[in-house]
């Protein structure tokens, strides 16, 4: 798809993710020789279990990839992966590291909210803060349903409605306070905070979350609130640990497509 068929926060996107690429390529390159481990704190796969431990001839897709190491570590456990991401400059990344790890799996430029794949041809969806905040659940999850053949699973990270409520107009770091309100969330312009601009960002409210799934036609099978480790420190991406220690920062949705 050329630029200017995009909606328009997806371009708004494409130009923020491929201006930041370069400030990704250090973790991304961290991230592919690690094992799995999920969100800003790091949480192990066996606490927040994201990736069964074999998908073994499964067709996976990661809608909204970045660098790509989510893909490698479905590679590694024997998934056949496809891997979209609206960033050209990401993907640059993502290509260059899977030469250097020897690992080979289809790469797509593209929006996860309309892809150009047959329905029903994977079996596993996955997206930790790809199309999970940057795209429109109202047309990335159906997007994802389409995709999925019957009884398939799709499971996404991102950051929690309550977070998104601490977080000040100005973009600054997240505070005990509720700072917007929480019903009617969606949508949120980042691009012209003072602190930090950024892209566009969505996220729902639980009800609104749950209403979407079930008229798509997913059934949720688990809801993970994560929580910072104790040992974590600091305020990576503007939540502190402390923070994320008494409140969940980040939510994980694990969803399997109704047969
Ligand atoms: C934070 S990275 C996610 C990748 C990785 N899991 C991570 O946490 O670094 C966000 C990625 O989502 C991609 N993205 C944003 N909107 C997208 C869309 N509509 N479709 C596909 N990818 C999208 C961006 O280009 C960016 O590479």
């Amino acid at each position: 798809m050329g630029g200017s068929d995009l909606p328009e926060h997806v371009r708004a996107n494409r130009h923020y993710w491929d201006g930041m690429a370069d400030q990704w390529v250090a973790a991304g390159e961290r991230l592919w020789a690690s094992e799995p481990q999920w969100g800003q704190w790091g949480v192990s796969n066996a606490e927040a279990p994201l990736l069964p431990d074999s998908l073994s001839g499964q067709r996976a897709i990661e809608l909204g990839c970045g660098t790509g190491y989510v893909s490698a570590w479905m590679v590694r456990r024997g998934a056949i992966v496809s891997a979209v991401d609206n960033s050209a400059n990401q993907l640059a990344t993502c290509r260059r590291l899977q030469g250097e790890h020897g690992l080979d799996f289809e790469t797509l430029h593209g929006n996860a909210e309309t892809l150009p794949f047959a329905d029903e041809c994977f079996d596993f969806a996955i997206s930790e803060y790809g199309a999970a905040i940057w795209a429109d659940p109202y047309r990335w999850i159906p997007e994802s349903h389409r995709l999925l053949q019957p009884g398939g699973r799709l499971v996404f990270l991102g950051n929690s409605p309550l977070q998104m409520l601490c977080v000040p107009a100005d973009g600054s770091e997240t505070t005990s306070r509720l700072e917007r309100s929480y019903f009617g969330m969606h949508r949120f312009d980042w691009r012209t905070v003072e602190v930090d601009p950024g892209g566009v960002e969505f996220n729902l409210t639980i009800s609104a979350w749950i209403q979407l799934f079930s008229q798509t036609g997913f059934i949720v099978e688990n809801y993970l609130e994560l929580t910072a480790p104790s040992d974590a420190q600091g305020s990576p991406f503007g939540v502190s640990a402390e923070w994320a220690r008494s409140y969940p920062s980040e939510q994980v949705w694990m969803l399997r497509k109704q047969a």
